[in-house]
């Protein structure tokens, strides 16, 4: 079969195609013809050798290495109990993405049985391979880690992104008020999403804007992340989707509560 694989790390001219052989299912998975291949920020992180991550907890990659951890197919072969051939599978495949066995990026690959669910049948593989990593990022933010009250206000930053769209759609599922924050273009597909209020982040200053927010969800992150702290009420809570600097210097913005990793030291 053909899959693209990196040999070494980099820029995207380090993808290329390779012949390499079908791989084969192990006891409890199966092997899917791959019909999508979602593309997620971790796949970038990978391929450029995780330099985003501070070097402290930076991930090793192994080469040669077939990226690729959400997908969409049909199983051609099982050797678990749950599924069967002909069966149209989609999921978000052995997470976090450091070994090589069985990638997205491929015309076939293997999953073990419990990483799928059964892709509904009103949306095509396409869609439904853009839904795994970013659905169950926001799912596990707002459903397990940092769950707002049906009548707590939540800003999602990054609200138009992967993971900041279904983040406004799942807040809104549990009655909170959304504030949507992202660039003037998106501001109709985020009210079509159900926001309450949109911020344009390239136009106002979130931070002054937005005041009191019960439950900030950033998935932006990084060397910048404090400067969003004063939207956030004393006593709230911020769910960091990626490492931000959250240092801060208020002692109100301190006690926040915060699910997610703080770092200080960026590499960039
Ligand atoms: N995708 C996943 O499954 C997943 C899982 C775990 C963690 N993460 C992490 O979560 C982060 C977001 O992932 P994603 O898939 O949602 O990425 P994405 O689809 O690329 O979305 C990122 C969004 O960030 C917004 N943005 C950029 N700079 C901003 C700023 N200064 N202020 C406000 N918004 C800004 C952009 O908004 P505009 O387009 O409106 O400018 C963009 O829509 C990444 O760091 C990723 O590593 C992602």
């Amino acid at each position: 079969m053909k899959a693209i694989q990196l040999h070494e790390l980099g820029e995207p001219d380090v993808l290329a195609i390779h012949e390499v052989p079908i791989p084969e299912p192990a006891p409890g998975e199966v092997l899917i013809k791959v019909h999508a291949a979602g593309v997620n920020p971790p796949d970038l992180y990978v391929r450029r050798g995780f330099v985003n991550i501070p070097r402290e907890i930076r991930p090793q990659v192994q080469l040669p290495h077939t990226p690729g951890t959400d997908v969409s197919g049909v199983v051609v072969a099982s050797r678990s109990a749950e599924w069967r051939e002909g069966d149209e599978v989609f999921g978000l495949l052995r997470f976090p993405p450091t070994g090589q066995k069985g990638r997205a990026y491929a015309e076939y690959t293997t999953a073990p049985a419990a990483d799928l669910a059964r892709k509904p049948a009103g949306i095509d593989h396409v869609r439904a391979a853009a839904v795994p990593m970013s659905a169950l990022t926001a799912y596990q933010y707002l459903f397990d880690h940092v769950r707002p009250a049906a009548d707590q206000t939540v800003l999602v930053n990054g609200a138009a992104g992967g993971v900041g769209h279904f983040a406004v759609q799942l807040a809104k599922h549990l009655g909170a008020s959304v504030i949507a924050v992202a660039s003037g273009r998106h501001e109709q597909f985020l009210a079509g999403l159900g926001a309450d209020r949109f911020v344009d982040y390239t136009s106002q200053d979130v931070a002054t804007a937005v005041k009191d927010v019960d439950l900030l969800i950033d998935t932006v992150g990084g060397p910048h992340a404090h400067r969003l702290l004063p939207v956030v009420r004393p006593g709230g809570r911020i769910g960091a989707v990626f490492p931000g600097d959250y240092r801060g210097s208020r002692s109100s913005w301190r006690r926040c509560t915060r699910t997610g990793r703080s770092w200080a030291s960026w590499p960039i």
